[in-house]
C-alpha cells in the first residue's frame, strides 16, 4: 500500500519545475491504488523512469501505471502519439520483462507524430543560429502545430478506409512545403503494421474516464514535463508545445480543474533545466558538477546533461499557485548532502529593484538576478531516513522554508532512487 496521504478521488501529479523531477516513480507508487491512470499531454519527449519488481523502464508515452494489472491506463487525445516510440521501444521493453499491457486505451482522437514531424523538428532546430529551443527532436512541436492547424493525422485515421489517400495527400504537401523526400509507400506499410498491433487498445478515453468518476473510482492524471515548460505560461519560446499543468487535463479530457481533488506538485530539492532558456538560479560554481554526478542529471530521452540550479522558490510558488497545488513532493534531497552551504532563491531583482515571474515572458526572466537565502548544509547520508523527525535539523529547516514560502505542505521527500527510499510526512 502506498503511504501518501490525502490523494484518493481525482488526483493530478504534475511537475512544478522544468520537468525531470521523478514523476514516474511517484505515479508508479500511487498507481497501485488507482483505478485509472491517465496521460494528458506531451509525447515521446517525456522520459518517465520507473523502477519496480519487473525491472527498470524508460517510458515515454505509456502511462507509468501500466504495471497495475487492475487499473486502466489512458492515453488521452491531448497526447502526441509517436507509434515508433510506443511500439518499437516501450512495448518491446514491457514484453521483454513479461509485463502484460492489455490495460491500455489510446484515444482515437489523439494526434499522431509522423516521420515528417521529427524531420521538421530537427531541421528547424539545426537551422537556428540564435534562439535554439533545444528540443528533444521527437517531433512534438510540429505535431501540435499540425493539430492546431487542423491538419494532423489522428489515431482513428489509421483505420479509415481512405487512410492510404489521406496519407498520400499529406505526404505530398509535407514534401512540397518542407522540401522532404518521403516515400508514402514505405510510411503506409509501416503505419498499417503499427495499426494492426495497437488495434485492441484503440478507444474513446473520455467516456471511460467520466464513467469511472461517476462511480467514485480513484483517478490519477500523469503529467509530462513541468509547468515551466507550459506553452502558455512557461518560459516561451523555451517551452514544450503542450500544457503540462492541470489545464492540460481539461483540454485532453474535458474535466474542469475545479473537479480535481488533489494536485501533487513534484520538484527536485534543487532545480534543473535541459535545453535552452533563462534560469536565474543556475549554479556556476563547482557545485554544478557535484550535483550533475550525484543526481545523475542526464536525460532519459535525450541523453543530454541537465543544468542544475539552486531551488527557485519564486518559480515554485508561481507553479503551485497557478495549479492550486495541494501538496508538494520533493525528490532527491539526498543529492544535497555534504554541500556545506545551500542556497535557495527567494526573490528577483532587475537593476536593483524587486521583480516577479511574469508567465510567458522569458526575456524578462533573463534579466532577473536571484536574491538568495543561504542554509547550512548537512553531512549525513539520508538514504536510510524514513521519518521527517529523523532528518538532520538543517534538512528539516530547508523543507520548512519551502512550505512556508509556498504555503503548501511537503508530504513526500525522496531520499534515494529506490521505491522504499522516501519519507512520507
Ligand atoms: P520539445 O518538447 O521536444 O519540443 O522540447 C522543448 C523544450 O522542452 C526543450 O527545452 C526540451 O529540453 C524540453 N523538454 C521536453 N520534454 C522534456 C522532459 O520530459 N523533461 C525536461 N525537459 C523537456
Amino acid at each position: 500500500m502506498n503511504k501518501l496521504k490525502n490523494w484518493s478521488g481525482i488526483t493530478a501529479v504534475i511537475g512544478v519545475d522544468w520537468g525531470d523531477s521523478g514523476k514516474g516513480r511517484i505515479i508508479d507508487d500511487l498507481a497501485q491504488e488507482a483505478d485509472i491512470i491517465a496521460r494528458y499531454n506531451g509525447g515521446s519527449n517525456a522520459g518517465h523512469t520507473v523502477v519496480n519488481h519487473y525491472g527498470k523502464f524508460a517510458l515515454h508515452i505509456i502511462p507509468s501505471g501500466i504495471f497495475n494489472q487492475k487499473a486502466t491506463n489512458l492515453i488521452g487525445k491531448g497526447v502526441a502519439v509517436d507509434l515508433e516510440s510506443l511500439i518499437d521501444d516501450e512495448i518491446i521493453q514491457l514484453k521483454k520483462s513479461g509485463v502484460s499491457w492489455k490495460n491500455l486505451v489510446i484515444d482515437k482522437q489523439a494526434t499522431l507524430t509522423m516521420p515528417w514531424h521529427k524531420l521538421r523538428d530537427g531541421i528547424r532546430e539545426e537551422s537556428r543560429k540564435y534562439n535554439k529551443v533545444g528540443t528533444t527532436k521527437r517531433g512534438v512541436g510540429p505535431t501540435y502545430a499540425d493539430r492546431t492547424e487542423r491538419v494532423g493525422l489522428r489515431v482513428g485515421d489509421l483505420y479509415s478506409k481512405n487512410f492510404r489517400e489521406i496519407l498520400e495527400a499529406e505526404i505530398k504537401i509535407q514534401n512540397r512545403f518542407f522540401s522532404l523526400n518521403l516515400s508514402s509507400e514505405k510510411i503506409y506499410k509501416k503505419f498499417k503494421s503499427y495499426a494492426k498491433i495497437i488495434k485492441p487498445y484503440i478507444g474513446q478515453t473520455i467516456p471511460i474516464l467520466k464513467e469511472a468518476i461517476a462511480k467514485g473510482k480513484n483517478v490519477l492524471f500523469e503529467g509530462a514535463q513541468g509547468w515551466l515548460l507550459d506553452i502558455d505560461n512557461g518560459t516561451y519560446p523555451f517551452v514544450t508545445s503542450s500544457n503540462p499543468g492541470i489545464v492540460g487535463i481539461w483540454r485532453s479530457y474535458d474535466l474542469h480543474p475545479s473537479l480535481i481533488n488533489n494536485v501533487i506538485g513534484i520538484t527536485k530539492a534543487y532545480t534543473t533545466r535541459v535545453g535552452f532558456g533563462p534560469m536565474p538560479s543556475k549554479i556556476e560554481t563547482n557545485q554544478r558538477d557535484i550535483i550533475i554526478e550525484k543526481g545523475h542529471e542526464i536525460g532519459t530521452t535525450s541523453g543530454r546533461v541537465r543544468d542544475p540550479g539552486w531551488l527557485d522558490l519564486v518559480l515554485l510558488k508561481a507553479a503551485t499557485d497557478s495549479n492550486q497545488v495541494t501538496q508538494i513532493a520533493i525528490t532527491k534531497i539526498d543529492v544535497l548532502s555534504k554541500i556545506p552551504k545551500i542556497k535557495i532563491c527567494t526573490g528577483y531583482k532587475i537593476s536593483g529593484k524587486p521583480a516577479h515571474y511574469i508567465p510567458g515572458n522569458s526575456y524578462y526572466l533573463s534579466l532577473c538576478k536571484p536574491v538568495y537565502e543561504q542554509f547550512p548544509g548537512w553531512d549525513e547520508d539520508l538514504s536510510q531516513v524514513r521519518k521527517f523527525e529523523d532528518l538532520p535539523k538543517n534538512a528539516k529547516d530547508y523543507i520548512k522554508r519551502i512550505e512556508e514560502y509556498t504555503k503548501t505542505p511537503v508530504t513526500f521527500i525522496g531520499v534515494g532512487p529506490g521505491r522504499e527510499e522516501a519519507i512520507y510526512v
